[in-house]
Formats: C-alpha cells, structure tokens, sequence
C-alpha cells in the first residue's frame, strides 16, 4: 500500500480506510499551520517563509516577552488578526467541512491553529488546542475579582482595565504555557476513540499536541500524515502522504 520510499502519495490505499471511519466520531483531522497556509497564513518552522524563522518566539509569543513590550507584541498580534480576516478558507477546508455535512456525527477537528478558518468553512466541531487570535483576554486575573469582559477594557495597544489599569492579551496559548485544559481532554478522548486519525500540515515539534498521534495509534486506530515535507511525528503514522492540504484532502474525502 505505501510506496518503499514513503514518498508518493498513495491515494487510493488511504481513502480505503475511510469507510472503516464512517461511525460515530470515527474520524479525526488534526490540523497545524500548513493546513491553513494555503489561505495565506505564514506557517511557523518552514524556512523562509515561516513566522520563528523572521520573528523571536520569546519576544512575541510568550508571557515574559509581553510584559517586556507589551505594544510590539499587541501589534504584531493586530497584524496577524488582520490576516486572519482577510483569510478565506481554502480547498481542504472545505472538504472537511463538506465531509461534515454529508456525514454528520463522524468527523472531529482538532486544531493547533489560532485561525477561524475550520469554524468558517462549516465544520460542526473544532477542537482550539492553541485559543483564538481573535479573542482577546486579560494578562491576569482582575485583583478586585470583577470578572470584566476584556470588550470593555479602555481602546490602546494594548487596551487595558478602566478601574485596575490591567492589561489585555491576545487569547492564544504562549511557549511555557498550559493548554486549555478541557480542550486538551476533549482532544484526547477524540483520539482515542477513532478510527482514523489524519495529521494535517503539522511539524509536530509542539507538545502535547505532537503526542495525538501516538495516543491514537496505541488506542488502534489508522494514522494517516498529510505533508508535503517529512515532519516529526512521520514514525508514529502507518502512512505519510505527500503533498498539500488544498490538493490532497479534496482528492481523499471528495469521494466519499
Ligand atoms: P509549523 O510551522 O511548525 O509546521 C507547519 C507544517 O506544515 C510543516 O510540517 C510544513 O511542511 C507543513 N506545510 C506547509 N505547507 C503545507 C500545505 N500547503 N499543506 C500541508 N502542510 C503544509 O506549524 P505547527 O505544526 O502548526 O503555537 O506548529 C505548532 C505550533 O507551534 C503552532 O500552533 C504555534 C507554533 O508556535 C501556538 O500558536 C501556541
């Protein structure tokens, strides 16, 4: 079924496994950043083009850096956010959100991706490991335990509480941070539950979520990696596929 090289896309043999999926939450795609770079979203570790290759992680995408500069890493954050809206989903957006509506039930997204593009497409259940560009959240608890809605905060970069002078951060998990924790418990109870696990665009650097695939294999279920280059988790999966989200999901799901 796989080519020796594991190179070549093995098309035929991958959507034979999908009849097997069609139950209840037998499917799961687990999507990174290559799953929307079609759409125009700068992935993270491809060389070149990928955003750790331009920017400093620590600077921008952690608690320490924010509180060094809070406004350059609100405004990167604002760029970002407006990319996101310009953003329209792509063709392997699409085709899991049409697999969804003729399937209803089956399929689970769980995403690493701070993007709405799943949610845009149609997708019925997406699984946010890494939070929402698009929210915002306070930086810390309000001392006074008012429970403010961040909407209501005084416009700035960034906008910060009226009464307690605290500040408003971006509503995405940062390096050293923990994951939402019922997300993350929602994501693994859907792995371990599948048939088949498809990996979409990941690197699988990150953890916890480079550990889904192996959960979902030692629960017994296929694991397939959509990616046009090798990434870190390729030994956990029973098939590599290469090639790209917007080429390969459609040719996978579109027919059945
Ligand atoms: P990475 O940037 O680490 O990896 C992107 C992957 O997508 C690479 O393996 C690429 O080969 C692949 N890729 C590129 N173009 C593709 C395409 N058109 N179709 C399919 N795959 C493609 O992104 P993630 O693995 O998502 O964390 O990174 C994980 C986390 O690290 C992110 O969620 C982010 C980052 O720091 C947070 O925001 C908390």
């Amino acid at each position: 079924m796989q080519d020796p090289m594991n190179t070549k896309p093995d098309l035929t043999g991958v959507a034979a496994l999908l009849p097997g999926a069609l139950r209840p939450r037998g499917l799961v795609v687990l999507t990174g950043a290559g799953m929307s770079a079609e759409s125009g979203i700068a992935t993270f570790r491809d060389a070149q083009s990928g955003l750790w290759a331009r920017f400093d992680p620590m600077q921008l995408a952690s608690e320490e850096g924010f509180r060094e500069d809070p406004q350059r890493v609100w405004d990167w954050y604002a760029e970002r956010r407006e990319g996101v809206r310009r953003a329209e989903p792509n063709a392997g957006h699409v085709a899991l959100a049409d697999f969804d509506r003729r399937h209803p039930g089956v399929l689970t997204v769980v995403t690493q991706n701070v993007d709405d593009l799943h949610q845009r497409a149609g997708v019925a259940e997406t699984i946010r490991l890494h939070g929402d560009i698009l929210r915002d959240k306070w930086l810390e608890p309000c001392p006074r335990g008012l429970g403010c809605d961040p909407a209501t905060a005084v416009p700035g970069r960034p906008p910060r509480c009226a009464d307690c002078g605290h500040l408003v951060r971006p509503g995405v998990v940062w390096f050293g941070e923990a994951l939402p924790p019922q997300a993350f418990a929602l994501a693994e109870e859907a792995v371990r539950r599948c048939r088949l696990l498809l990996v979409v665009g990941t690197s699988g650097a990150v953890w916890p979520a480079a550990g889904l695939a192996a959960l979902a294999r030692r629960a017994g279920a296929m694991v397939v990696i959509i990616n046009p280059a090798d990434s870190e988790i390729d030994a956990d999966a029973n098939h590599v596929l290469r090639g790209t989200a917007a080429t390969l999901l459609p040719a996978l799901l579109g027919a059945i």
